[in-house]
């Protein structure tokens, strides 16, 4: 398959498009970050008017995986028209345009559609109930992309892993601080499932591969607090533990709302794939590993 790719400066847009497919093409969409990468690169502005049709013709993909969004929780608050036009209108818009070329569309969203009131995990078909424009937009593009195309994939994801600027994920943030020798606070009271972005990668292929369609929760098996996430990260890099402070979400001054539950099931994405769902363990592992390989700085090479 010849995959299109939007957000490839972005975490998951890059680790996807440097990831190895024996049997696939990745076409990376940017808007001008990125340069020498060892992927076909197209740069586009989503948002400019005729920009989806016009990448649509130029690329003549088999699939698309749409990444890019504005993904910053707290900058979605200062700007919520953007917001919306990006995280909602543009999926709708790029679905609708997939399935009038027949191409096959995979859309990311995101755990954070759920308020997580919910004590136990969420499933697909809990009703989501957003508490943040991130959020709300979100909620709002996963709606008009299954819409507009039935047949799509929506994957509700959350991962970690290596950016091009080095601070984009909650990894990074554990590493930079601790590597530093400085405090930082961990959440006690946010519990996630993160997944390694390169596994995450993985399954986004397959899921395009069997042919799946509809909603799907996509991340790891393992449900743990940001707390003991970041504890688990200085543990795997033999940083000091005690560097990281447990705190209360509601006393970090976040400028929006965040659910403590983020407890996902990924039973309807293990039995529909046929696999197990990797866990945070073997993540955070392999994190380490790319750290040893020199994986940060090849990544940050292709940056303009
Ligand atoms: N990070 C997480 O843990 C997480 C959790 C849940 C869901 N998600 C979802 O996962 C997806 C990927 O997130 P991420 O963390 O990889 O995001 P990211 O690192 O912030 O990257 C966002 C990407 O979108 C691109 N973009 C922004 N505006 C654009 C526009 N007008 N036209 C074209 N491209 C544009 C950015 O390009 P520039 O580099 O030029 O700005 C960048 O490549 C998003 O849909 C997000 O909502 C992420």
């Amino acid at each position: 398959m010849r995959i299109l790719v939007t957000g490839a400066s972005g975490l998951l847009g890059l680790n996807l498009c440097l990831g190895k497919w024996d049997r696939h093409t990745l076409v990376g969409v940017d808007r001008g970050k990125l340069h020498g990468t060892p992927f076909e690169l197209l740069h586009t502005n989503l948002t400019a008017p005729g920009a989806i049709p016009r990448l649509i013709e130029s690329s003549r993909p088999d699939a698309i995986i749409h990444t890019a969004a504005n993904a910053n929780i707290d900058s979605c608050e200062s700007d919520p028209e953007g917001a919306r036009l990006l995280n909602g209108e543009i999926p709708g818009l790029l679905a609708e345009a997939a399935a009038n070329a027949s191409i096959r569309f995979l859309h990311i969203s995101t755990d954070a559609v759920f308020d997580g009131t919910k004590d136990s995990h969420y499933t697909e078909e809990d009703a989501p109930n957003p508490l943040s424009i991130y959020a709300r937009t979100k909620l709002l593009g996963e709606q008009n992309v299954l819409s507009a195309n039935p047949q799509a994939i929506v994957a509700r994801v959350n991962f970690f892993g290596w950016s091009l600027s080095g601070t984009r994920s909650l990894s990074e943030f554990f590493y930079n601080k601790l590597s530093a020798g400085e405090p930082c606070n961990g959440f006690t009271d946010v519990y996630f499932c993160p997944m390694f972005v390169s596994d995450l990668a993985a399954i986004l292929i397959r899921m395009l591969e069997r042919g799946l369609a509809g909603l799907y929760h996509a991340v790891g098996s393992e449900a743990l607090s940001k707390y003991e996430f970041g504890r688990r990260i200085a543990h795997q890099f033999g940083f000091d533990e005690s560097l990281i402070i447990p705190q209360s979400v509601e006393e970090s001054g976040l400028k929006a709302r965040r659910s403590h539950n983020l407890r996902l099931s990924t039973h309807k994405l293990s039995t529909d794939l046929g696999i197990a769902i990797p866990d945070v363990s073997t993540g955070i592992a392999k994190f380490y590993t790319q750290y040893q390989q020199g994986y940060p700085q090849k990544m940050r090479s292709y940056q303009q």
